[in-house]
This record gives C-alpha cells, structure tokens and sequence, in this order.
C-alpha cells in the first residue's frame, strides 16, 4: 500500500454559538439532522458535518486532511484522472479524519470530480413529467458518448432564464461511469459511512456558492490538479468543464523555474503567491503564464454562453485552494475585468465566530464538500 504523507486541520465544535449570525436557507428536504458533506479531491480530502434544525443549517465540524506525498512522487495523488481511485488508501485517509473530526453522523453525501463524469445540457419540448420521465434515457442516447447500460444517469430540468424560448425547457444531464458510482460506495463503505447520495462537484459548488443571485456568473474551482470552469445563471450550472491547469502547475512552475524542491516550491506558493515582494522578484512571472492560461478559458467559455444564450457574464467566483495564494484573485479580477470574489460557501451557514480566523484561510477550499452536504436540506 503506497505511503502517504499527511497533515490535517480540523476543528469539533463543541459548544455552537447560537448568537452567531445566520440565514434561512430554505426548507428542508429529507427528514435527516445532521449529514456529512465529503469532496475527495487530488491532494485533500474536505469534510464538513451539517446540521439542521427549524429550517437554519448549522456548521457542526469540519475538517481537511492534505496528503504532500504528490509533491514527492507523481502517483501518490489520492486521485488521478482515467478514474483510478487508490480506494483502501482514500478509505484510511478519510478514516483518520473521521476519527479526528468524531461526527455524530454516518450519512454522507459525495462530490464528484468532473473528469469522472459527461455533462451536457439538453433541449426538450416542455412535455409532462411523465412524458420526460421517458423521454430522458432515449434522448440521453444522443448525447452520452458510452452505452447507457454503463453509466447512471442523472438530470435537472433547469430553471428557465429570461428570454428563453417559450414551450421549451433546458435539463442538464450527467451521466457517471457505474464503475464510479460503485468506487464511491466502496470507498464509503470501507469509511464505515453510509453514502445517501453523489452530485457531480459543480452543482455542489454552485448550491454553496451562488445560493441566491440569479445574475450569470462563472464558477472556478482551481484545485491541485484540475480546473473547472462552470457558468452558472439562475442558480443553475448551465456549462461546465475541466482544464488540465491547476494549482499543482504552479507549484512545480516554480520549483523548475528557482531550481527548488516541489515541497519547498510549494510552501513558497502558498506563502507569497503572486503578490510581488523585493526577495523572489521572480516569483509572479513564474506563475502568471499559467494563470493566464485559465484567463483566456474563461473568456472562452463566457463567450460561448454568450453566443448561446444572450446572456452575458457578470461575476466571477473563485473556489479551490488553488486560489488562495495572495494575490491571485486580484489578478484574475484585473485581467477578467468582472467583480471577483473568493467563495464564502460558510456564509449561509451558523458557526461560532470564534471559528472566523482559522475558517477565513480555507473557506474556498471547501465549496465542494458543503455544497454536497446542503443537497439533503435546500431545495435547489
Ligand atoms: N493555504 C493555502 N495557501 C495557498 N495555496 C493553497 C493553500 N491551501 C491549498 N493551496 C493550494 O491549493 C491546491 C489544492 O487545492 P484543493 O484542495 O482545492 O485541491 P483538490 O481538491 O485536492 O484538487 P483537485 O480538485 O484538482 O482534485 C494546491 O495546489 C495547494 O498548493
Ligand atoms: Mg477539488
């Protein structure tokens, strides 16, 4: 079994402040209290424990746990991409978190990384549930590249955006290898947790991300080895799709380009980021050709929604570690031209503020996994 090496925060919240400040967030769907929201991404593995009572949802834990042994050697990656999911050893790793968190729960909701998924938007006549019902799986056919009896299909008929065509309705489909979907019950059940759903990553980001505004925005999660670029308008994901440029790139830009360690190329990223100083005046041009990189398919991608759609993009939300670096959102903010902000997927959550300051250096990172855990209690 490969070694890994790990660090992890974590918090248990014993005593929740009940003055902290909070929002309603909706009523609640499933007669569940308390679940745990889970996003096992390339290099962290993010939980979050919710709970709800009288309509509000609460923070009741959270944890990270961060394997570096992917800056030592390439195939220690929790994940990688071609769906090879190392299951005993994510099964340890999220065990140990498990055990450091001690949720009160066993219930789960995963997050699924794009790459192991096909996602597309389909327009339908808008016929009776019933009618749709039969419909999805033939027109699915169209679509989907790999035999239906494969993968499992899921939908959303989306909500209609102004100027759309009358009698006609938009549903986004995703399609996950079965081969993915039984990894993940495999990697629960050798967790000792019960998994009550999986929901592609991001329609989890966009419930925790943009719970309100209906006004077209682009979701980037910048994560270690992935970027995905999602727009999302009316509340619902309406594109998405990954890019190969991640935070992972950064880290190893610089370690080639300062001739260091990926561990202490790493440490310097996360440190300085790309906010210019006097000693590694370097630094920022090492990163930015990537980063620009990310720019341009942005642009692209809102672009193409525009020919699409209409609909021009007005907001970007950036989500990920990746993004955490200083310096790195004003510079997507200076060459995007758009508001920009970092993700606060906690804002519709009621935690202690004593929690803020450690909460404040993470809070992008765990858009996936809190955006899974809402999926059993807002209505989306
Ligand atoms: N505090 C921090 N400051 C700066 N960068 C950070 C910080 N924490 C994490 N990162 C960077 O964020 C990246 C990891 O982000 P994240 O946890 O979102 O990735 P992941 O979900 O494991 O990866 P992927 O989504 O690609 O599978 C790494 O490149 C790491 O260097
Ligand atoms: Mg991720």
């Amino acid at each position: 079994m490969p070694q890994f090496d790990f660090n992890t925060v974590f918090s248990r919240i014993k005593d929740l402040d009940l003055k902290a400040s909070f929002r309603k967030i909706g009523a609640f769907l499933m007669p569940f209290s308390s679940v745990l929201g889970i996003d096992i991404g390339t290099t962290t593995i993010k939980i979050v424990e919710l709970e709800q009572s009288g309509g509000e949802v609460s923070l009741k834990n959270y944890g990270m746990i961060e394997n570096f042994g992917h800056l030592e050697r390439e195939n220690a990656a929790i994940q990688s991409s071609g769906l090879k999911i190392v299951d005993e050893m994510t099964a340890v790793l999220l065990r140990e978190l498990l055990k450091q968190m001690g949720p009160t729960t066993k219930e789960a909701v995963f997050s699924l990384p794009a790459f192991s998924s096909f996602v597309t938007t389909m327009d339908l006549p808008n016929i009776s549930e019933k009618e749709f019902k039969s419909a999805i799986p033939y027109e699915a056919r169209q679509y989907v590249p790999i035999p239906l009896s494969e993968v499992v299909l899921d939908w959303k008929v989306l909500r209609p955006i102004p100027g759309s065509t009358p009698n006609r309705i938009q549903v986004l489909l995703v399609a996950v290898s079965q081969d993915v979907v039984n990894k993940y019950y495999r990697i629960a059940e050798l967790s000792g947790l019960k998994l009550k759903a999986l929901e592609l990553e991001s329609i989890s980001m966009a419930r925790a991300v943009v719970p309100s505004d209906p006004t077209p925005t682009v979701v980037v999660d910048v994560g270690s080895r992935a970027t995905s670029i999602s727009i999302v308008d009316e509340r619902d994901v309406r594109m998405t799709h990954d890019i190969d440029t991640a935070g992972n790139d950064l880290t190893m830009a610089i370690a080639r380009g300062m001739n260091l360690s990926p561990v202490k190329a790493e440490e310097i990223k996360k440190n300085y980021g790309i906010a210019s100083i006097q000693s590694y005046q370097y630094l920022p041009g090492l990163m930015t050709p990537l980063i620009d990189s990310i720019v341009s398919e942005i642009q692209k991608t809102s672009k193409r929604y525009l020919e699409k759609t209409k609909r021009e993009v007005k907001r970007v939300v950036l989500c990920g570690g990746g993004v955490i670096p200083p310096g790195v959102k004003e510079y997507f903010e200076r060459e995007l031209k758009m508001p920009t902000e970092l993700a606060d997927p906690f804002s519709n959550l009621s935690y202690s503020s004593d929690l803020e300051p450690a909460l404040k250096l993470v809070k992008p990172q765990f858009s996936s996994s809190i955006g899974s855990g809402l999926k059993l209690f807002v209505q989306t």
